[in-house]
């Protein structure tokens, strides 16, 4: 089994999981090691809301199977691009446009961040849920702003296409209240500060160094 699965990379600044995915491309599949009830919740969102969404050209990825044993989840591989690697301001423009039909609809993704959704075939597909619905809409707005600033510094070769890209993204999502996302962003960067700092010295060193790039403008 283990000659069929291609594993994926973890860059320094990804998640702190192990992916692969099956040599058919079929699947792909996360290995979550001691938090199995964060993947429990998460595997239970996507089944119950998947395909579910009602809204055009969004959905969820979908689940195969779930070892709360073996600590892993199988999602059906979509092989399209990270949203991320996308540097088009106007499919960023639609993807405002429907996240704001979704959080009408009463959903929130709440923990979206750039590199969580997958274009393909002109559709938006949603992985990373293990809070679905469980935060306000706002929170979106806060990680998707916060994201694509880091995105900024990560790639500074982009940083004019990614200011762009932002723009359009809050363009398409419409009129929305800006005393607020500041200050919810001003909470999330603290809360991250915060988490990264109990995290022991490497995360205390990242923490640092976030906590200065924000008191410096820079996100
Ligand atoms: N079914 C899928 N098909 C294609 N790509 C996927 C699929 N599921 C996840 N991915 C990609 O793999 C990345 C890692 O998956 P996921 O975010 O679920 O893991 P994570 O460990 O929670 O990551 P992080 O800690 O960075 O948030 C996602 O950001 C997404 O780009
Ligand atoms: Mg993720």
């Amino acid at each position: 089994m283990k000659s069929s699965l291609k594993k994926i990379k973890r860059s320094l600044f990804g998640g702190t999981n192990s992916y692969y995915i099956t040599a058919d491309k079929n699947y792909f599949i996360k290995v979550c090691k001691g938090k199995e009830e964060w993947m429990e919740k998460e595997f239970n969102y996507l089944k119950r809301y998947w395909n579910k969404l009602e809204v055009d050209n969004f959905q969820l990825i979908e689940p195969i199977y779930f070892s709360k044993n073996k600590q892993f989840i199988v999602s059906r591989y979509i092989d399209g691009k990270k949203l991320v690697d996308i540097l088009d301001p106007k499919v960023y423009y639609e993807f405002g446009k429907k996240l704001r039909i979704f959080h009408e609809k009463g959903f929130s993704h709440s923990h979206l961040e750039v590199h969580d959704v997958i274009y393909k075939n002109e559709t938006f597909f949603f992985a990373d849920v293990p809070f679905f619905n469980e935060r306000d809409h706002i929170h979106d707005l806060v990680s998707m702003k916060l994201t694509l600033n880091l995105y900024k510094l990560k790639r500074p070769w982009y940083y004019y296409k990614y200011e762009l890209c932002s723009k359009g993204f809050f363009l398409g999502y419409g009129v929305l209240n800006k005393h607020k996302l500041k200050k919810e962003y001003e909470i999330s960067i603290k809360k991250r500060v915060r988490l990264y700092k109990q995290r022991g010295f490497i995360f205390k060193f990242r923490a640092n160094i976030f906590n200065l790039i924000y008191k410096i403008g820079l996100i």
